[in-house]
């Protein structure tokens, strides 16, 4: 063999085993991964892996402390006391709404049901019901 034969079949072996290679990566695994659905359906009453997060975000996860809620929800019209809505760190404005309410507790439903301007749960709907007493303390300070 000359040595321009000797390259060209040494070239010729080293592309057969990328191209093998290749092909290897590119077996049935890697297409149903490049191919896999974005979502997932899911059927009820059947189990659901990506199912559990969703819900745990909604109901059994962590409750957002008061601050973290008020920063989302509720500074919108009570950060500027916009409609008239009891301004944040208002001591007197919040005594007057707790002293017209009763108790603690009684603004709370009020938040939660809604009063005037003011919408149910100050537009936090899947906030708990301790999440809402708790963004009332914080912007209140009772
Ligand atoms: C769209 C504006 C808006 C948002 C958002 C909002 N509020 Fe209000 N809120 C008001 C207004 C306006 C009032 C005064 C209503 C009235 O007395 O007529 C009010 C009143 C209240 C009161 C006093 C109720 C009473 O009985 O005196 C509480 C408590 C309250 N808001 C809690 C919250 C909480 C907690 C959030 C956030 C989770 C929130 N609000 C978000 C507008 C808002």
């Amino acid at each position: 063999m000359t040595n321009l034969k000797k390259i060209l079949a040494v070239s010729a072996a080293m592309l057969a085993l990328v191209a093998g290679s290749a092909f290897a990566q590119s077996g049935d695994d890697a297409i149903a991964k490049r191919i896999q659905p974005y979502g997932e359906v899911c059927v009820a009453g059947e189990e659901c892996a990506s199912q559990t997060p969703a819900v745990a975000a909604a109901g059994g996860g962590e409750a957002r402390s008061g601050e973290a809620v008020y920063g989302q929800f509720c500074t919108a019209c009570h950060g500027s006391g916009i409609l008239e809505a009891p301004k944040t760190g208002d001591t007197a404005a919040w005594e007057a709404r707790l002293a017209a309410a009763g108790s603690l507790d009684d603004l709370v439903v009020s938040a939660i049901t809604g009063v005037g301007a003011m919408p149910p749960k100050g537009t936090c709907s899947d906030c708990s019901d301790e999440e809402i007493e708790a963004a009332i303390q914080h912007m209140s300070g009772l």
